[in-house]
């Protein structure tokens, strides 16, 4: 079947199986090496992608569903000024990331950051599920968000 969807920003139609996951259209149809394939099962966060405006795990999401909505890969991601704020965060708190789960962290970074400027710990806690990972513990990946968000909350009083 044909599915159109935009795909960073430009109209794009994929033949593909509805049955297809969406990880490996994009990366197989579309050469988007940023979303990776990890455990294929929801639970590291290497595949995760923004799904009309909201971080989900591409290898959970079958392309039929899809059609007409709207994704955002890590490579269109990393133009913007949320990434840079989200990046900075992280290396402020001291994160090293491997680059192997990069894409959950910094958009579940971006997801909490999109309802929340002024996270606590526990709405963090909460909400970092699916992003096992052994470059970074959760104590300082929420330290790095909360570090996220002190800069997105300066540049937006800037801006
Ligand atoms: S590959 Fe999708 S969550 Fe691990
Ligand atoms: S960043 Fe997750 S394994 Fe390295």
């Amino acid at each position: 079947m044909k599915i159109p969807f935009i795909l960073n920003s430009e109209n794009v139609i994929v033949e593909a199986e509805p049955g297809q996951r969406l990880l490996n259209v994009l990366r197989n149809s579309f050469r988007l090496a940023g979303t990776k394939e990890g455990c294929t099962a929801g639970r590291c966060g290497a595949c995760m992608v923004l799904l009309d405006g909201a971080p989900v795990s591409s290898c959970l999401i079958p392309i039929s569903i899809i059609k007409d909505c709207e994704v955002i890969t890590l490579e269109y991601f990393s133009q913007t000024p949320e990434y840079a704020d989200i990046t900075t965060g992280f290396r402020q708190a001291g994160i090293e990331l491997c680059g192997f789960c990069s894409a959950g962290k910094i958009f579940t970074a971006h997801g909490i950051l999109s309802k929340n400027l002024r996270p606590t710990k526990d709405d963090i806690r909460e909400q970092l599920v699916g992003n096992d990972c052994k470059c970074v513990n959760s104590e300082l990946l929420i330290a790095g968000i909360r570090l996220a968000g002190v800069l997105k909350r300066k540049r937006l009083d800037e801006n």
